[in-house]
């Protein structure tokens, strides 16, 4: 039982100093994507899965201790593409005429303000923390996906787009 016990104890020692499983949980993404995340619209599934790259390059510049330059760039690009990604969603709503365009619009321009006043106060090394940025995007793309943009998706099936 003691011999049993000895081995496990030193298993279990082997386990927390092997580098893969140590990197493995340093790396960790923030956000992982998933089909549960799938508007069923290829177009758009790709512009989330860049977005989602990109907050986890994000996380990564941070948890690394990048510079303020460094990390402000990364954050830039992602707001860019975002409203480079509302930019595609609105078009493909408007043109199909979905009855929602108005209230998701509305819904993309809030979400864009408050992006934009945290980048803004990142950049002028205010109160922000990163934790708290971080967690406001990663809230920010799966809720927005989850609870808003997946309702367009039968909606522009039902009209070819696919
Ligand atoms: Fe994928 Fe409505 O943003």
């Amino acid at each position: 039982m003691f011999m049993i016990l000895l081995a496990s104890v030193i298993w279990l020692c082997a386990s927390f100093n092997d580098n893969r499983l140590t990197k493995g949980v340093i790396n960790m993404a923030l956000m992982v994507w998933s089909d549960n995340f799938s508007v069923n619209v290829t177009q758009i599934d790709e512009q989330h899965k860049k977005l989602v790259v990109m907050l986890n390059d994000l996380h990564d510049a941070m948890k690394q201790g990048k510079g303020r330059d460094v990390t402000g760039n990364v954050l830039s690009r992602l707001v860019q593409y975002a409203a480079t990604h509302f930019a595609t969603e609105e078009k493909l709503m408007k043109e199909h005429a979905y009855p929602e365009y108005l209230k998701h619009k509305l819904e993309h321009d809030a979400l864009t303000r408050q992006a934009m006043d945290l980048q803004k106060q990142f950049q002028e090394g205010k109160s922000v923390l990163t934790v708290e940025l971080m967690k406001f995007l990663k809230d920010w793309l799966s809720n927005h996906i989850l609870g808003t943009d997946k309702k367009y998706g039968p909606y522009l099936n039902s009209k070819g787009i696919i």
